[in-house]
């Protein structure tokens, strides 16, 4: 008793940046209290991918009623969160403005701090959620429009040592997935049939300039496309379980090589990984073996937050929060928006 006692943190998170709608409450930027997310993936299904203006007309409707859901779980009110954080970008324009006006909405008229949260810093503050960071870090992130190696020397401080030239890593998965007309999204299809299958067939691997540690996967998923094309021209069929197999196997060695190497290079003493991307299974083994000598900690998110949700922007926000990010009420949507920025 007598001890001084520090008052908790209530961060309130949204996330509107593609096809989730998404808010969260968490309690001292780790535990999280509510975590509500509404998802889209069935409406976009039938165009094989996420059409802007229907992500936007969907965040409108769904944006107070998932609002309402996470206080609900939560069990409080306005008067108890220190602060607002939100998705600033980057992501579809439209869907993001929906986030970011909520925000302010609630920010005015509950007399809040409105916290402005990149949403890669998202991704990799889900990995908070799991356990404590530790410093230097390297987080990769695999989404479906990201992949990069980020490293962080300490919190809320990012540093992009590499990122994709041309398609994300979830992007080249979506699309090979169509050309062997799996549903949308096809990570997780193409992730399961590769399993089916075995890595015969030669595909490529970008490893770029000697000492880069951007990536490329454009040229893979084309030689995909060309690979199913060729044979149709010729009457031929290429089993889909070892097209997948070899393509998945192509992604994760160029993906898991560069990591240890910026790993091994950076000296650092976690490996965060974060995005979609991060719930593939070959993925996730191809890592755990790799960093099985436990020289790193390895962290890598249950399912439901490595793909997009509201506690992560909140575990982002909180930190920001700290570091003392503001944003006032001329804050917009930034569709291209830069993880540096904030770096002081
Ligand atoms: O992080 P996320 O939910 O959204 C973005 O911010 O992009 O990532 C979605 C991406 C999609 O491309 C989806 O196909 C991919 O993650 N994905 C997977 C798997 N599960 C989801 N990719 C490969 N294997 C999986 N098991
Ligand atoms: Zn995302």
């Amino acid at each position: 008793m007598g001890e001084f006692m520090k008052k908790d943190q209530w961060i309130l998170g949204i996330e509107t940046s593609c096809d989730e709608t998404a808010v969260a409450i968490i309690k001292n930027g780790r535990e999280i209290v509510a975590n509500v997310v509404a998802s889209q993936i069935e409406s976009h299904k039938r165009f094989g991918g996420v059409v802007p203006e229907i992500a936007s007309r969907h965040h409108v409707e769904q944006i107070t009623i998932v609002m309402e859901e996470a206080l609900k779980q939560a069990n409080i009110t306005f008067a108890e969160i220190d602060a607002i954080a939100v998705t600033e970008g980057p992501g579809l324009v439209g869907a993001l403005l929906i986030g970011v006006n909520a925000a302010k909405a609630l920010a005015f008229a509950h007399n809040k701090p409105l916290v402005p949260v990149h949403h890669i810093a998202g991704h990799i503050y889900a990995n908070r959620l799991v356990t404590e960071l530790k410093f230097p870090l390297l987080a990769l992130v695999v989404s479906g429009g990201h992949t990069e190696l980020v490293y962080m020397k300490e919190h809320g401080h990012f540093e992009v040592i590499g990122e994709t030239r041309d398609d994300a890593a979830g992007e080249a998965y979506d699309k090979v997935a169509r050309t062997l007309n799996l549903p949308y999204p096809g990570g997780p299809h193409i992730d399961r049939l590769a399993h089916e299958g075995c890595p015969v067939i030669d595909l490529p691997r970008a490893w770029l300039e000697e000492g880069s540690y951007d990536f490329s996967f454009s040229g893979l998923k084309s030689a995909v496309i060309n690979t199913v094309h060729n044979a149709a021209q010729r009457g031929e069929t290429i089993a889909p379980e070892d097209l997948a197999a070899s393509f998945q196997e192509s992604v994760i060695d160029v993906l898991v090589t560069k990591t240890k190497k910026a790993v091994e290079e950076y000296g650092v003493k976690q490996l965060l990984v974060a995005g979609g991307v991060a719930a593939n299974k070959g993925l996730r083994s191809a890592l755990e073996k790799t960093f099985s000598d436990g020289k790193i900690e390895l962290v890598i998110p249950p399912l439901s937050l490595c793909t997009d949700n509201a506690a992560m922007i909140a575990a982002a926000g909180s930190v920001m929060f700290e570091k003392g990010i503001r944003a006032d009420l001329s804050l917009n949507a930034i569709p291209g928006l830069d993880i540096e920025i904030y770096n002081t």
